[in-house]
């Protein structure tokens, strides 16, 4: 026995004896909805490619990119039953497991990048993270894809009014549906992979997504305004099944939590830097680009600040308060 820890050495050692061999790998899915060159696929194939290096060919990460193996509420499912092992959703996918995730929708919250960092990096991040262990699943880190801008084939926004009886897509979420309300629109939720059609079927007019988003997907093809907002923050949640990640050996477990650490702190410069060369290939495109003014980017702060009194329970009031005190 060398684990030198004496407690549960009979296990780590029989855990030995049954483990994966670069012969006979263990084989984990990643599953997730974005393209392989956007900072999500690009970061998990990352992840993928420095376990099975630093695993020695034992920890065969397959990745799955663009929805091909689940939608992102199909793939909570999947994570929860064991089908698949690690999932990356933009947190307002989990508010039908987990209310509190939330928290991130709520728009005008965090003011920077940086600021949505500090709370992802801090004690506050990871109190939210635990809200996960609930359902069973168990939240690594978060990834980052950046600032919610709006797209629309109407008219182009340029004030709250100009919202007035559209349509607009949303990726979930009673606080975003409720945004769109206060801005005298209306909202549905679909998943990602049915947003294309449905800008080009006209099913929807528009919807929010970051650069990047809009960019990969092509949904500048099917729609004629971009207006720059900056209005939401889209980050992802890396989540793993709790039993499953408490139960693998350690050996293991930290090869898989040391890569995905690293991985995240890259995965922010591929976001930024996405962010960048997304837009300036948008503007190489038929949209009609808006900067909204920094007079009418307050008004519709004002009129969705209603918002975080109405969800403060939803996503706890503590939380919220606390968030609010940290960006302020
Ligand atoms: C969406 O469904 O709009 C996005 O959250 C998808 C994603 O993961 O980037």
């Amino acid at each position: 026995v060398t684990t030198g820890c004496g407690q549960g050495s009979d296990e780590v050692e029989s855990n030995k004896a049954e483990g994966p061999t670069k012969e006979k790998p263990m084989i984990l899915k990643f599953s997730h909805v974005n393209t392989p060159d956007h900072p999500k696929g690009v970061a998990a194939q990352r992840f993928a490619d420095l376990v099975y290096e630093r695993s020695g060919g034992r920890i065969k990460i397959e990745v799955y990119p663009s929805s091909q193996l689940y939608d992102d509420l199909h793939s909570v499912e999947a994570l929860q039953a064991g089908n698949i092992h690690f999932i990356a959703p933009y947190s307002g996918k989990l508010t039908g497991y987990a209310p509190a995730f939330q928290l991130l929708q709520f728009p005008f919250l965090f003011p920077t990048p940086e600021d949505f960092y500090r709370f992802s990096d801090g004690e506050l991040g990871q109190r939210l993270l635990d809200k996960l262990e609930n359902i069973g699943l168990k939240g690594l880190a978060y990834w980052d894809n950046g600032f919610m801008q709006l797209i629309n084939s109407k008219r182009p926004i340029r004030t709250v009014e100009d919202f007035k009886g559209l349509k607009f897509r949303i990726p979930g979420g009673k606080i975003t549906e409720a945004q769109y309300k206060l801005f005298g629109a209306s909202a549905i939720t679909l998943p990602f992979s049915e947003v294309y059609a449905a800008l080009q079927q006209g099913t929807v007019d528009g919807l929010e997504n970051t650069f990047t988003n809009i960019e990969t997907m092509k949904f500048y093809e099917v729609t004629k305004y971009l207006t720059i907002s900056n209005h939401s923050y889209l980050g992802y949640i890396v989540i793993t099944n709790k039993d499953w990640w408490e139960g693998l050996p350690d050996d293991i477990r930290t090869i898989l939590a040391d890569a995905l650490q690293e991985v995240s702190q890259w995965q922010r410069e591929k976001a930024r830097e996405s962010e960048h060369a997304s837009l300036e290939k948008l503007k190489q495109t038929k949209l009609e680009i808006i900067e909204l003014s920094p007079e009418e980017r307050a008004k519709m702060r004002e009129a969705v600040l209603p918002l975080y009194e109405e969800f403060e329970d939803v996503v706890g009031k503590e939380l919220l308060e606390d968030v609010i005190k940290m960006v302020q």
